[in-house]
């Protein structure tokens, strides 16, 4: 078997020839990949592996400080040189226009952090040693604006926005010549993206990990095909194979947007409880909840969840509250690796997280598993 650098290196090289391949549609030759497949993780390293393998790869930025955010953006680049990236950003229009760690603090009810606090000590979770994003920022219009700056003056190819489609910031980043995307789960939402200004519409569906609304995959993608108005369109939610993919192409999208799946790559590097964690679950396995950052955000179930849907839990905060309140322990919780309360956003496509593998083999895999649905379906229909 080829090792994994001599794998990347020979898919980068093929990039690089030529773009002609029976995958290569108009949207990849407007963007310059060679496949159909999206792919978002809030991991450099796995962002930049996606765009090495051929497809195109993008940072989930919404974690980081407009500087650490600068410093990430300029490695990412570095990581996968001559080939498009991107970097995608949460940006909720309803939240605070400018607030600090302390103010989202005092709001925030007794009763829900004496419930933390008995988390911490049912589960014997020491205290974290240092702090995380949570406990130096809080999600706000002025922190947006400082990453939208970050992302503006970056190199990156691509904009996606993955929660809320602000059209000053569209038209922002299209002038700094990205192609914008925007995650959407309703024709309503589409609807919005498209008079913002948006270039390309991810339809997630409800099968998806993270925030989430609730059509399902199948469903959603047909309609907001039909209210796109020839703009080209993205299937997420669910996708872990490639006769996914092909469904996909089938019904009209361009291509599939993929974020579970890069979870079990070599390039991740999950702590193991939680990757065991991940291999183990099934797509049965996912959980809706608002627990996490107070918006519905599918995840995989742990202790976490179910302790929030306990009787007698209180009812999550909304966002940015939830993760200021949650955030001292899941910092601990990661920081210790304690495996019952450790937990990530995945979709019911975790159930092709089956090993730890390089993300360049998953790239392989689903593009030949791609290729073979559609030539069953020629065999199939003698089109
Ligand atoms: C671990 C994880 C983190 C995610 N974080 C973000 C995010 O920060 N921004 C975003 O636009 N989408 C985020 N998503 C959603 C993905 O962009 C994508 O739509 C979704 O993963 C597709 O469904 P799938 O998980 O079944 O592949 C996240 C998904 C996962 C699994």
């Amino acid at each position: 078997m080829a090792s994994t650098d001599s794998l990347t290196d020979s898919l980068t090289d093929s990039l690089t020839d030529s773009l002609t391949d029976s995958l290569t549609n108009d949207l990849c030759r407007r963007l310059g990949i060679r496949y159909p497949i999206f792919g978002l993780a809030h991991s450099i390293e796995v962002a930049a592996a996606i765009s090495n393998a051929g497809g195109l790869g993008v940072y989930a930025a919404a974690r980081d400080g407009p500087n650490e955010l600068a410093r990430k953006l300029r490695d990412l680049r570095a990581l996968c040189p001559g080939v498009p990236v991107g970097v995608d950003l949460l940006l909720p229009t309803s939240l605070p226009g400018v607030s600090t760690p302390e103010d989202i603090a005092a709001a925030i009810p007794e009763g829900h952090r004496r419930f933390v606090d008995s988390l911490f000590a049912r589960f014997n979770v020491p205290e974290a040693t240092r702090g995380n994003f949570f406990s130096q920022y809080v999600r706000s219009q002025a922190l947006f604006e400082e990453q939208v700056t970050a992302v503006a003056q970056s190199d990156m190819d691509v904009f996606a926005a993955g929660v809320g489609t602000p059209a000053d910031t569209l038209a922002r980043v299209r002038r700094a010549g990205k192609t914008t995307m925007a995650l959407v789960g309703a024709v309503k939402h589409a609807q919005k993206a498209i008079a913002a200004g948006v270039d390309v519409l991810v339809a997630q569906g409800y099968d998806a990990g993270g925030h989430t609304g609730n059509v399902g995959t199948f469903t959603l993608v047909p309609q907001i095909i039909a209210a796109a108005g020839g703009r080209p369109v993205l299937a997420a939610g669910g996708v872990g194979e490639g006769s996914q993919i092909a469904a996909a192409l089938a019904m009209g999208a361009q291509g599939a947007w993929l974020g579970t799946v890069w979870l079990g790559s070599t390039e991740h590097g999950l702590p193991a409880a939680l990757t065991d964690r991940l291999l183990s679950a099934g797509s049965e396995d996912t959980v809706i909840t608002r627990a996490h950052s107070g918006k519905p955000c599918r995840v995989v179930r742990s202790a976490f969840s179910d302790a929030w849907e306990a009787p007698g839990a209180p009812a999550p905060l909304g966002m940015p509250y939830q993760q200021a309140l949650t955030g001292r322990l899941l910092a601990a919780v990661e920081e210790h690796e304690v495996a019952p309360l450790m937990y990530e956003a995945a979709g019911q496509s975790v159930a092709w997280v089956r090993e730890v593998e390089p993300v360049a083999h998953i790239v392989e895999r689903l593009v030949r598993e791609t290729r073979q649905s559609l030539e069953n379906l020629r065999s199939y229909l003698p089109l």
